[in-house]
């Protein structure tokens, strides 16, 4: 979703900062924009589209400074274009304001300001930010901002420039991630750490109701009352190359391939194979809580909701707590039942999903523990929960949820061995499910190592227009995900189904144009699986079929295959998930589509 990063310091700023953009363009964008104080006042260029857009009109116009802000936009309030691009500014152009989030009310405060003689130029809700700090400024910058800000509803981060309180960057936060980046005579701000990593490792996150003050020597953080908050910094322990491609034609195939090892990090230093136990230091819940649960909710969105459904088998089946899955979208707006006895389970990879960090909070307000199963660490979604099991996955930049979704079925399958263990699992099955989640790195990379056969697979395929993906138990949420993963790159409609549910409508669409994926692994229902292959042969179906074993029973009834290895029931879906993952991948890929930044979408959604 949208993007910020911001510099003060010594260095000419338009490079660092449009640089600090591409790293932010796998959030989802369509258009950018800088603005720099260039000795004499504020300078500002955008352009729809790529940064590569940007870095034409800053070419051709050429701009200098070494204060700046810069902003990625995904169209919230107005078409993408280059008069909605942010920065904005106010009626003198002496104020510069970037803006991620939505302000609700920004219709009435819009009329007030246009009574008062301001002028809009774009449709979007941030420029009334600008005229509003216009309305309030009285020779001192963050004076102007919290007095703007008080008269605002809705969710921001936001960094300002004035040029006539010039020597700073002021950023405030409310609903919307943002970082101070530590520099040595420089500082910068950023809605992700991704824009500033080739800069500072030493970052302080902004909460909710902060605001920050950045000069080139350093930088002071205070409530919107202006009273000074003490804050702690941390320091980020990733690497560039992490975030960079390293080879790969995509960040989504860099992504797929590195799941044998971003599972091992998972489980790293939980699994206590010997003992069919698991060592969660996060969950913040003393034995006894553990015990007493008497209900577990996990909630979700996207790709995080399909593995919250593969949790939600996890647990009924091994743990035996009652468990529902909920849409984080759909939890926050009914009247759940939610007890002190209720564990809410928050599944976010970027940990910033408005909605998602939305159901938490109703989650606890309502009395129940919370606990992320978060990757993006410090992300608002990690620091409010009551506990959490990051999920370690590293960063992932392709929209298209990959690694972090394998990282997410290992952490559920890491909670249930810790709440079944608790409970009625004996030692000798807690072993068995450990023993099978050792094996599964080696097993997913004999997978990888065969990425060919499914390239063949799309290569036949390319040129569907439809597909229906089908499984039935813990396969029906991993059918889900492929058919996503499918349709969010590749722009082909796909549905998942659960295999025998297809009779109740889906059938009718089976024709010779109609592939039809089938997640089959020998496992307890493999055999019923079978008749739902048969009902889509006889009706002239293609069938293409992920497998365990030579099946006689499929023998003559599908037209391509793709075996994985065995494992137990419920960690099929970290092996099945990788060949869809595949499949989505090489059929986008050979449609010549977008693959990382695919349209209309974004990695991190941060608006309702
Ligand atoms: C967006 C992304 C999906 C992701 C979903 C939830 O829609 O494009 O890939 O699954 O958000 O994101 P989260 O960060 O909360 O897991």
């Amino acid at each position: 979703m949208c993007g910020i990063v911001g510099y003060i310091g010594e260095k000419q700023a338009t490079t660092l900062l449009v640089d600090g953009l591409k790293r932010l363009e796998y959030r989802g964008y369509d258009s950018a924009g800088v603005s720099l104080m260039n000795g004499n006042g504020l300078e500002t260029r955008k352009a729809k589209g790529k940064i590569a857009m940007l870095e034409q009109a800053i070419a051709s116009d050429p701009i200098k400074g070494k204060i700046g802000i810069a902003h990625t936009r995904w169209a919230t309030h107005g078409p993408p274009n280059e008069c909605n691009a942010h920065p904005h500014h106010d009626c003198k152009g002496k104020i510069s304001v970037v803006h991620n989030g939505i302000i609700e009310n920004y219709g009435p405060l819009r009329a007030m300001l246009q009574k008062t003689g301001h002028v809009f130029v774009s449709e979007t809700d941030t420029e009334v930010l600008a005229h509003l700090i216009e309305a309030a400024f009285d020779g001192n910058l963050e004076d102007a901002v919290v007095d703007a800000l008080a008269l605002v509803e809705g969710t921001y981060g936001i960094a300002v420039l004035s040029a006539d309180d010039p020597d700073k960057i002021v950023a405030a936060r409310k609903g919307s991630p943002l970082l101070i980046g530590i520099g040595e005579g420089e500082n910068y701000v950023a809605s992700d750490v991704a824009a500033i990593l080739a800069h500072t490792r030493e970052v302080v996150y902004l909460d909710d109701g902060e605001m920050a003050v950045l000069t080139r020597d350093g930088y002071s953080v205070c409530d919107l009352y202006q009273q000074t908050v003490k804050k702690g910094v941390s320091r980020i322990d990733w690497d560039l190359d992490q975030i960079e491609k390293g080879g790969f034609d995509h960040f989504m195939l860099k992504e797929i391939m590195e799941q044998p090892q971003t599972i091992t990090n998972t489980m790293r230093g939980r699994l206590v194979t010997e003992e069919g136990f698991s060592k969660l230091g996060g969950l913040n819940l003393s034995m006894e809580e553990l015990q007493n649960l008497d209900q577990i909710i996990i909630t979700a969105c996207g790709t995080s909701w399909h593995s919250a459904l593969i949790g939600e088998l996890m647990i009924e089946e091994h743990a035996r707590i009652r468990c529902e899955v909920e849409y984080a979208s759909e939890f926050r707006y009914r009247n759940p039942i939610v007890t002190d006895k209720t564990l809410c389970v928050v599944i976010s990879q970027s940990g910033e999903t408005a909605d998602t960090l939305a159901a938490m909070r109703e989650a606890k307000r309502r009395g129940a523990r919370t606990l992320g199963l978060v990757n993006q660490v410090g992300s608002t979604i990690a620091r409010e929960d009551d506990g959490g099991i990051y999920l370690h996955a590293g960063p992932e930049i392709g929209v298209a949820s990959t690694k972090a979704f394998t990282s997410q079925v290992i952490a559920l399958a890491l909670l249930t061995l810790k709440l079944g263990r608790l409970r009625n699992m004996s030692v000798v099955q807690g072993r068995d499910i450990a023993q099978a989640m050792e094996a599964l790195p080696a097993q997913i990379q004999s997978i990888l190592d065969r990425a060919s056969e499914v390239e063949t697979i799309a290569e036949a395929f390319s040129d569907a227009t439809n597909f229906l993906y089908l499984g039935r138990g813990y396969n029906f949420p991993v059918a889900l995900e492929g058919a996503l993963k499918l349709k969010e790159i590749s722009y082909i409609h796909a549905e998942g189904y659960p295999a025998a549910e297809m009779k109740h409508g889906p059938i009718a669409l089976i024709d010779a144009d109609m592939p039809v994926v089938f997640i089959a692994p020998h496992d307890s229902v493999f055999e019923k699986v079978v008749s739902n292959v048969q009902e889509v042969k006889a009706r002239g179906g293609r069938v293409i079929a992920i497998t365990s074993r030579e099946e006689p029973s499929l023998a003559g009834k599908i037209d391509y295959e793709f075996r994985i290895p065995e494992t137990i029931d419920m960690l099929n879906p970290v092996l099945a998930a990788i060949p869809l993952q595949l499949l989505a991948y090489y059929i986008a890929a050979k449609r010549g589509l977008n693959v990382d930044q695919p349209r209309n979408l974004a990695k991190s959604v941060t608006v309702e």
